[in-house]
């Protein structure tokens, strides 16, 4: 496997929640993002899944440095970020460019997209000199498949698709080695996420980026992912490659997740099981004890309410290699294929 580019380590935000006016007191915390590790390699795309509110926003902007950690660290390249300040940290947070979820709401309505595209450049100006920037503007709008001409124009005359296409553009401006998209596709249209998606794919060969690709939806990620990390309740759950969370998954949740993919073959769909989760997901600032998924997992035993689970590869499976050996938070992992995989669902569609 190539080598590391970022490293993830213990990630938690936590944010107070207070009482009083004049008198500000700490009565708790919501617990957006409680211990979140993973490890991004050189050219890999990670995808992360969870349901709404399970802190995937909360941690791109930790990555890419708009919100600061309450512990834990981000190394880029084996630098641990948080220990640097002023020309180092402006370097690194260059080479970790964000890609915003909603392409109608991230673009500024009043600047043109060739101010909105060369923007980061005011702030880097040694990566395109003044009189160099339109040139380079246009290259940009050229490489996400727009026209150059239209570089006087505004965000509102452009459709979603072509709007998150400007918001790529701008993320490319400055040539970074990672791009955190944040839901880049959850706002567009289904018939737009599929282009959206290619072109990411193929910018990534082209600048030998590496992703990491936030989504709600398991079936999303599935085709851009070399691995996919579920998240719940501020946590990944569970992590490995593309196959091994597909087709072989150990956690619950996952498997919740998996149960609800849409799949195109009507024969397979037939054979799929659905799995419907009992309650809702508990507050943030409330987190069960033991493993957090206990209130909803048809599984939960004594044993779920004690101990909190690690993310490892589960003890029943360490010494049997294959697919379901990856990491799993959960005490009882057990693999269980809930979609039928690719294979056998080939030419149905
Ligand atoms: N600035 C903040 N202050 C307090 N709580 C916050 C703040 N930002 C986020 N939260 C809370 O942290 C939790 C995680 O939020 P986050 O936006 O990271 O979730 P998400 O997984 O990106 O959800 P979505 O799929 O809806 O985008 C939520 O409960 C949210 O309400
Ligand atoms: S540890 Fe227990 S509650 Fe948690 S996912 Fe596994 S079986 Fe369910
Ligand atoms: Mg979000």
């Amino acid at each position: 496997m190539a080598e590391p580019i970022l490293e993830i380590s213990g990630l938690v935000k936590h944010y107070p929640l207070t009482t009083g006016i004049l008198f500000k007191k700490q009565v708790g915390a919501v617990k957006a993002v409680d211990g979140v590790d993973f490890t991004l390699h050189r050219g890999e795309t990670l995808g992360i899944v969870g349901e709404s509110g399970c802190g995937k926003s909360t941690v791109a902007k930790m990555l890419v440095n708009l919100e600061r950690p309450t512990a834990g660290s981000i190394r880029y390249k084996g630098e641990d970020i948080g220990r640097l300040s002023g020309r180092a940290l402006k370097a690194v947070r260059r080479n970790i460019q964000m890609v915003f979820q909603d392409p109608y709401t991230s673009l500024n309505p009043r600047m043109t997209v060739g101010d909105i595209v060369g923007e980061p450049y005011d702030i880097h100006p040694e990566v395109a000199p003044k009189g160099d920037r339109r040139r380079k503007v246009q290259e940009l709008l050229d490489v996400v498949g727009l026209n150059p001409e239209y570089i006087n124009r505004y965000p509102h005359q452009f459709s979603g698709g072509q709007r998150q296409r400007i918001g790529i553009a701008r993320g490319l401006a400055l040539r970074p080695e990672v791009i955190v998209a944040d839901e880049p596709v959850s706002a567009l249209d289904v018939s737009v996420q599929a282009q959206v998606i290619n072109l990411m794919a193929s910018l990534q060969d082209e600048f030998d980026l590496s992703y990491v690709f936030i989504a709600h939806d398991l079936s999303i990620v599935r085709h851009i992912s070399d691995r996919v990390g579920v998240m719940y309740l501020g946590r990944i759950v569970e992590i490995g490659k593309d196959a091994e969370i597909y087709d072989h998954p150990t956690h619950p949740y996952t498997q919740a997740l998996l149960s609800a993919v849409p799949v195109p073959d009507p024969e397979a769909r037939e054979h799929r099981e659905r799995i419907i989760l009992a309650g809702d997901v508990p507050s943030p600032t409330d987190i069960p004890s033991g493993c957090r998924f206990r209130t909803r997992c048809w599984k939960a035993r004594e044993r779920c309410a004690a101990e909190v689970p690690a993310l490892a590869v589960p003890a029943g499976f360490r010494h049997a290699p294959g697919a379901a050996a990856h990491d799993s938070a959960c005490h009882f992992a057990e693999e269980r294929q809930v979609v039928p995989p690719d294979d056998q669902t080939e030419g149905a569609a």
